[in-house]
């Protein structure tokens, strides 16, 4: 086996939150103190929003979980009807799942490489590291140019990341490799995602090469007010939200401050009215990722009767908060939002 196979041998699987009934486990948690009672709240929250009929859920991802094993959690979310919009960093949507589904997989890497000893080597072998994880780049090329691909397909005009995410959803329901998609599942089940940093990522590099070979002639490019725009549209449609979010960044604030974009619009929206952050950013430097949620109150955007803070790495609690809340079942009387379907073909026929 040459050297690159070798490396790239052994790969992250998914957990399977439908195999472990963690509902005793987490019920137990609400009697111990610290992370674990707060994680306990915070699965209870993630319940009631479910249970709460008039609530649009939203899912905020930050980070790099997908490639961590988190992504059969997110599908599993959307087919369930326990999410209904994403609003991601791009690297969790393209780079990452929009690559596992074109075929391509994320692999262990081992304690040496995790140090960061033979990074060198990596670098020569075409192998890219997240901490403890392995890409082949020329798959990620591959993965760029694909969404150069769909840009090339598509009439020349702005989209918001929305509608070109939906044509990626389009095209994996022609050319996919697998049905574990959250991209395809959210094509499928009519929940929007959202990328607001759409250009950090792989399809950034396609869309790069898209407008560049169009030169002077119409193109197709992301406008990220758009992007702002639909997102706010959901909330005036339908103002009782609750938001889940994992890490923070980009996707934390702009869903955050969809609140402040509807009174913007002469809408008197209620806040966020259920809210759970997991994260392992610090307070202590004065950044998004790290405010908390009470703090998001102080700028009308949160609620503070049921909001909580998880101070975890999400590939520990995510599995629990989920696994919690699909093991109750609560979804289960749910209603499919469809909210994509409410964005097109034009925002402005919502409200
Ligand atoms: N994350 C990647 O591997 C990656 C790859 C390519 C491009 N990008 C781009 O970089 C930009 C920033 O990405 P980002 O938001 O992922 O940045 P980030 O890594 O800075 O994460 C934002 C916040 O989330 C917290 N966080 C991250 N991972 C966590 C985890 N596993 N558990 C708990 N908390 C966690 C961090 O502490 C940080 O405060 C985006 O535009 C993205 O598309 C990221």
């Amino acid at each position: 086996m040459s050297k690159r196979k070798q490396l790239l041998s052994q790969t992250i699987e998914h957990i399977d939150i439908t195999r472990h009934n963690v509902v005793p486990l987490v019920d137990a948690m609400r009697h111990m103190a610290y992370s674990a009672r707060d994680l306990a709240r915070a699965a209870e929250i993630y319940d009631r929003m479910l249970g709460d009929k008039e609530c649009g859920v939203i899912l905020c991802l930050a980070g790099s979980l997908v490639s961590a094993g988190l992504k059969q959690v997110f599908v599993d979310m959307v087919r369930n009807r326990m999410v209904d919009a994403v609003v991601s960093t791009g690297a969790n949507i393209v780079d990452q799942d929009f690559f596992e589904a074109l075929g391509f997989r994320h692999y262990i890497a081992s304690e040496r490489l995790k140090a960061g000893l033979d990074d060198d080597q990596l670098r020569e072998a075409h192998i890219d590291r997240i901490y403890d994880t392995l890409i082949d780049e020329d798959e990620l090329r591959i993965c760029d140019d694909t969404t150069r691909q769909i840009a090339d397909g598509l009439a020349p005009r702005p989209y918001s990341s929305r509608e070109f995410i939906r044509e990626m959803g389009a095209y994996l329901a022609e050319h996919g490799k697998t049905k574990d998609s959250i991209v395809l599942a959210a094509y499928e089940e009519e929940v929007p995602i959202f990328c607001p940093a759409f250009s950090d990522c792989s399809a950034g590099f396609g869309l790069v090469a898209h407008q560049h070979a169009r030169g002077d002639q119409p193109k197709v490019s992301i406008d990220g007010v758009k992007d702002f725009y639909e997102l706010t549209q959901l909330k005036i449609h339908n103002p009782t939200t609750g938001i889940f979010m994992l890490g923070g960044g980009v996707p934390k604030n702009f869903t955050q401050d969809i609140v402040v974009a509807a009174e913007i619009l002469g809408e008197d929206p209620p806040m966020h009215k259920y809210a759970v952050q997991v994260t392992v950013a610090d307070v202590r430097d004065g950044a998004l990722s790290s405010s908390t949620l009470k703090e998001a109150s102080s700028w009308g955007k949160v609620d503070t009767t049921f909001e909580q803070m998880v101070y975890s790495e999400a590939t520990l609690a995510v599995p629990l908060i989920v696994g919690y809340a699909y093991h109750k079942g609560t979804w289960k009387k749910r209603k499919a939002k469809g909210w994509t379907r409410l964005l097109e073909p034009a925002p402005a026929a919502v409200g």
